[in-house]
């Protein structure tokens, strides 16, 4: 039994995820709720000595497998040793991508499929969903700004990959939304942070009762 909520925001690269789970935390404390910030990969001890590993990978790099295994480690670390605890706790948890990046990046995007990835979430954190996940849904000028930046030498393994991969992966968000429209809530981030802030804040009041 759990007694906190469990936010995550989600989307591709450069859609402006870690300021508005920031904002996001701020107005939740604000209302009085004790939230825990918290991003993936990463979270804990463990699964940032992972995310060192996915991100700035040694020698060739991982292969699909084994990257969809690293990611799925490091959430079961970060789940058991953080996320858990805080949700029976009674925290507000606000985490900066969780399980359907792992759908989207490596189960749509990098070819092993839905199956695969939602099997490896049973084992490794149990199935663990959020109650509420923000898709962040970016301009097409911002995507390519990102993408740019990458060319400059900026970019980690998975955020250098090429533009067809980075599309598969915002359509996969999109489809993945659809698919559940209780759990998902797609919000454009085509304004400034102050305006998707406000939009967000309205989205987690409608659907999880924000205030009282
Ligand atoms: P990060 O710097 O957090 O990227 P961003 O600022 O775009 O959120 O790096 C995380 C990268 O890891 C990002 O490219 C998405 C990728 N990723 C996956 O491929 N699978 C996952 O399950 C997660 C959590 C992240």
């Amino acid at each position: 039994m759990t007694l906190g909520r469990f936010i995550a925001f989600e989307g591709g690269e450069g859609v402006g995820k870690s300021t508005q789970a920031r904002l996001l935390a701020e107005a939740l404390e604000a209302e009085g709720k004790t939230v825990l910030l918290t991003r993936e990969p990463g979270g804990t001890d463990g699964a940032e000595a992972i995310r060192t590993l996915l991100l700035d990978p040694p020698g060739e790099g991982w292969g699909a497998r084994a990257e969809a295994l690293l990611f799925a480690a490091a959430r079961s670390d970060h789940v058991e040793r953080l996320v858990r605890p805080g949700l029976e706790r009674g925290d507000w948890v606000v985490s900066d991508r969780f399980i359907d990046s792992s759908r989207a990046y490596q189960g749509f995007a990098g070819g092993l499929g839905d199956d695969a990835i939602r099997t490896l979430h049973e084992l490794g954190s149990e199935g663990l969903r959020p109650d509420l996940t923000i898709v962040l849904e970016a301009p097409a000028e911002r995507i390519a700004e990102r993408l740019a930046r990458r060319d400059g030498g900026t970019a980690d393994a998975i955020g250098g990959r090429d533009g067809d991969y980075h599309a598969r992966v915002n359509a996969a968000f999109r489809t993945i939304a659809r698919e559940d429209p209780d759990r998902f809530v797609v919000i454009a981030s085509d304004a400034t942070p102050a305006e998707v802030h406000a939009r967000i804040v309205e989205a987690v009041t409608d659907r999880l009762g924000l205030r009282g």
